[in-house]
């Protein structure tokens, strides 16, 4: 949501900045702009829609010795997708970016208002850069006049800053949004919303915290909470920048499908052994007074967390429930401090999963987070984190996040099993077997891939897609109808396949088609019932299994497969891959679908 780039030093920073900000602009992308400053003045230069945009602008322009600047790449939230609502946002002297919401900036603007100063963009960033000179007004200290400003601000925040009054310094503030600052040995600063764009340039970084705020500039960082200065607590950068890279697939999407089958073994490398599951990570006592489970996400997360459900219960015998984080917050829900409250999130950054976080924290829970990024708000703020190892996931829509997520759960669900005897030794040798052979399930065939190419043609109308399961392929199915929804902005729901006769199944004509999954290993002949009502009401119906179906107008052959993680894995491949087939055929932006973004930072 929304990407923030920030550079000190002698490189070319035009070039620099941009470069920061294709490494984000998976994030937002309805605007982007950067504001340069050297030799005391200020370049600004915005554009509307993608980040090539920019780059025409700004083709001729190139900035000579040592300088700084500030970049951003939007994803709207007040006002619409206008350059005069792409950041930077300039005051008389001055420049801001922001990433989150300023909460009160109807009654900031009304003051500054009154004061005759003049709005130019319906954004609430604007009033950031007016109060700051406003306050520079009064106190003649830019520091004095940032730090009054920040104090003003309520609501989530990434903020960079540079003033013509202070012009070897950006100043930065962070709260509720995240923000990373990193420094090299040629004396280089640099700022991005995410350490993705740090790779491969600072060796050092420092994660900022809520309500930290300062300035860089290239005498180095200096840090304030509270009015007092702080240290900086900083870390080694480590990561490679090819893994953020296409590597001759044509969407980052799709590369990260094929790239599956090798993540999930970084996934259970080292926590799955002969005869147990093994998480260095937590503390076993950790689990000891645990009566029960309560999963937060969002999204895609969600659908793993759902699909963790029956997997805990089943497996650990274990009560455990789900939620989307944006209904548990403001739902007053009643807590128990017994409950193990397990945060699912690619991104670490979700606002509303990041709250409910907070939430069952003040509740006094035990709290773990499973997430994909090391060192993001919500691994800082879980006692415990189950890393998912997917490596970096560009793709607006989440794929290798899911079945990293999804593996996961299954190895929790059996460490817990375990921990309260709840599986014999025999079945949990059998479950590892499983796992283990996970990877090979999730390489892509090339043929199934080709016939996938072929058959996405015949479904690019029609007016709806049902994807049906029970059991896990319930949460499979949403997670299909998601990923076909975001790409291909075709209507798409999941559906538990034995709940369409209490309704749905009205819709049902030829012009409905359905996506049923139907697994060889759980529930088949339901599954099959199911289907064949909605055969007989006429739906076109793409069959997925293992089993031949003569009633499928299309039939996807799956391997005949012992478990039903194993099919689900499969199945979860050949759902991801129709969705991108036929984004692909519609001719839409597989990787930075209209409307969304990488990381949902406001409520
Ligand atoms: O980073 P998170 O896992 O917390 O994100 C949650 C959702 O915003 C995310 O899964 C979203 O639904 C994706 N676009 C799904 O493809």
């Amino acid at each position: 949501m929304c990407g923030i780039v920030g550079y000190i030093g002698a490189n070319e920073i035009k070039s620099t900045l941009i470069e920061g900000l294709r490494d984000l602009e998976y994030r937002g992308y309805d605007s982007a702009g950067i504001a340069i400053l050297e030799d005391n003045s200020i370049k600004s230069f915005k554009a509307v829609g993608k980040l090539i945009n920019l780059e025409k602008r700004t083709k001729e322009f190139q900035s000579k010795g040592f300088g700084l600047g500030i970049g951003h790449t939007r994803w709207a939230t007040h006002g619409k997708p206008t350059e005069l609502n792409a950041h930077p946002h300039l005051g008389k002297f001055s420049y801001v970016v922001h990433n989150g919401i300023i909460e009160n900036y109807q009654e900031l603007k009304q003051s500054l208002q009154s004061n005759g100063i003049k709005f130019l963009s319906q954004t609430d960033t604007e009033v950031i850069v007016h109060l700051f000179e406003k306050n520079y007004k009064e106190f003649n200290d830019p520091m004095i006049a940032f730090e009054k400003t920040v104090q003003s601000l309520k609501g989530a925040y990434a903020i960079l800053l540079i003033s013509k009054v202070d012009p070897q310094k950006i100043y930065f503030a962070k709260s509720g949004s995240p923000m990373i600052v990193g420094t090299n040995k040629n004396n280089e600063i640099f700022f991005g919303s995410s350490d993705a764009v740090l790779i491969g340039k600072a060796n050092e970084v420092i994660y900022l915290e809520d309500e930290e705020y300062g300035y860089a500039s290239s005498e180095g960082i200096k840090l304030f909470k509270d009015q007092k200065e702080i240290g900086l607590n900083k870390k080694p950068l480590v990561g490679d920048k090819l893994s953020a890279q296409k590597g001759g697939y044509r969407f980052f999407m799709e590369k990260e499908i094929y790239e599956q089958s090798e993540v999930v073994v970084d996934t259970i490398l080292g926590r799955v052994l002969d005869d147990k599951i093994k998480f260095d990570e937590l503390d076993i006592s950790f689990l000891d007074d645990i009566e029960d489970i309560k999963i937060c996400a969002c999204g895609t997360s969600y659908h793993a967390g759902l699909s963790g459900t029956y997997l805990f219960e089943r497996v650990a015998k274990i009560r455990c429930d789900i939620e989307i984080a944006s209904e548990f917050r403001y739902k007053e829900p009643l807590l128990n401090k017994n409950t193990l409250f397990i945060v699912i999130t690619q991104s670490g950054e979700t606002a509303d999963t990041l709250e409910a976080l907070k939430m069952a924290k003040r509740a006094g829970l035990k709290t773990l987070a499973i997430c994909n990024v090391d060192n993001s708000s919500i691994v800082r703020l879980a006692d415990y984190t189950l890393l998912t190892r997917a490596g970096i996931e560009k793709g607006v829509a989440s794929t290798k996040a899911f079945a990293t997520q999804s593996m996961v759960l299954w190895m929790l669900a059996l460490y817990i099993a375990s921990h309260k005897n709840t599986i014999s030794k025999e079945l949990l040798k059998s479950e590892i077997e499983a796992i283990r052979h996970i990877p090979s399930v999730l390489v892509v065939n090339d043929k199934l891939h080709e016939k996938i190419k072929r058959l996405s043609k015949r479904y690019l109308h029609g007016h709806g897609f049902f994807f049906i399961g029970r059991d896990i392929f319930f949460p499979l199915a949403l997670e299909g109808a998601l990923k076909l929804k975001e790409i291909s902005y075709l209507h798409a729901e999941g559906y538990p396949a034995g709940e369409m006769k209490h309704g749905p199944i009205a819709l049902a004509d030829s012009e409905l088609f359905t996506i049923a999954l139907m697994p060889k290993t759980l529930l088949y002949d339901k599954i099959k019932s199911n289907v064949e009502e909605l055969s007989a009401r006429d739906a076109t119906i793409l069959a997925i299994s293992p089993i031949e179906f003569e009633l499928a107008d299309d039939f996807i052959k799956t391997n005949y497969s012992n478990h039903p993680m194993s099919e689900f894995f499969e199945m979860m491949v050949i759902t991801q891959l129709l969705a991108l087939e036929i984004s692909v055929r519609l001719d839409n932006d597989v990787d930075m679908p209209r409307n969304l973004a990488k990381s949902v930072t406001v409520e």
